[in-house]
């Protein structure tokens, strides 16, 4: 169990982490998003005694990382991939590490398989790719068979079957009981790794949830109709006190009605239905809604006009006008309807 109370980092006016509380818990994944510069490094970082806190308190089961005496042997840690010596190769740079943790040398053989690296044992680091790279600091984390362990972007650089192969590393890990807390801006990744998440803005704590209720809390969940009687559907649901919305292309939005009860009253009026289907959105638009306004490093297009078709809309954004604040307002009206304000 990694526990954190009032984590807080400066780095001069910049405050990296901010009164940061929370407990990534074991038996699960956890993974742990937010924005470029949100500040998940450097928490990751004062976890393992590399960072001192401004402030507060971060320990491991319950002990500080500098009073674990083999430390590997508790938490295993994917940080930077590059942060090894170059000249030194795969097998060597593990048994440096394997050696100041009481690890056997058999270890570093299994885990260079584990990671697929055997064929390359031998060779020196700073001639491998990224994803070799990765796969090597993986090796590192895998090492000392620790109950915890943490990944800062770790499938970085990795090839689909890599990606792949930690997706299922990092389940089967959580399912033996270890605690797993993970990193990453692979939305799509994330949704199919982690059970349990914790976002973070500008150094503050936005969610700590399970991933289903972040994905119901922060996006919005609707029907699509389309319909060559569109004006008669909308009367027939407008009389049965549900509101449908034109969102282009011909086709209508409800929101707060289920896709059975338009199907029956439709039906029941014998209206001819083209689409019926409920839209739930991805974690990636939950993500966005959630972060939209603690996002301190905004890409802007060269030219052409604000992109309306993609999700800058907002999920499943046919709606015309929407434009790249619709993700601010709406973000803004959840936190108001959550505080009743
Ligand atoms: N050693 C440092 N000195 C000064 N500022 C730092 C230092 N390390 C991090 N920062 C600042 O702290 C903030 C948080 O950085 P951090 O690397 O933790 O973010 P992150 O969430 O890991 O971002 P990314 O997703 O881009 O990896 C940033 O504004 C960064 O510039
Ligand atoms: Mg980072």
């Amino acid at each position: 169990m990694i526990e954190l109370e009032g984590l807080t980092k400066r780095y001069g006016e910049k405050v990296a982490v901010n009164h940061l509380t929370f407990t990534v818990r074991p038996g699960v994944v956890t993974g742990f998003l937010g924005p470029n510069g949100a500040g998940k490094s450097t928490t990751m970082r004062m976890l393992l005694g590399l960072d001192h806190p401004t402030a507060g308190d971060v320990r491991i089961d319950g002990r500080h990382y500098d009073q674990i005496r083999h430390p590997l042997t508790y938490i295993g840690a994917l940080l930077d991939a590059k942060a090894m010596h170059g000249g030194r190769s795969a097998f060597n740079h593990l048994l440096c590490l394997a050696q100041s943790n009481g690890i056997t040398k058999s270890r570093v053989a299994e885990v260079l398989d584990t990671v697929g690296l055997t064929a390359v044992a031998k060779k020196k680091a700073k001639g491998f790719s990224l994803g070799m790279g990765q796969r090597l600091g993986i090796a590192g984390a895998l090492l000392g068979d620790p109950q915890i362990l943490m990944f800062d972007e770790p499938v970085n650089g990795l090839d689909p079957e890599g990606i792949h192969w930690i997706r299922n590393l990092m389940k089967s890990l959580a399912a033996q009981g270890r605690t797993v807390f993970v990193s990453s801006h692979l939305m799509s990744e994330m949704a199919l790794t982690a059970d349990h998440l914790v976002v973070i803005g500008q150094g503050r704590l936005l969610a700590d949830t399970s991933m289903a209720d972040f994905i119901r809390q922060n996006s919005r969940s609707y029907v699509r109709l389309r319909s060559p009687q569109q004006e008669r559907l909308r009367d027939v649901l407008r009389q049965a006190g549900i509101t449908a919305v034109e969102a282009g292309n011909g086709t209508l939005e409800v929101d707060g009605a289920r896709s059975e009860r338009i199907g029956e009253l439709a039906a029941k009026h014998q209206l001819v239905l083209h689409e019926l289907s409920p839209q739930q959105a991805s974690l990636e638009e939950a993500f966005m809604q959630l972060t939209a306004e603690s996002v301190e490093y905004h890409a802007h297009a060269e030219t052409g006009p604000p992109d309306t078709d993609g999700w800058a809309g907002g999920p499943g954004s046919a709606s015309p006008g929407a434009g790249g604040g619709w993700g601010e307002q709406w973000a803004r009206e959840q936190r108001q309807k959550k505080t009743g304000s």
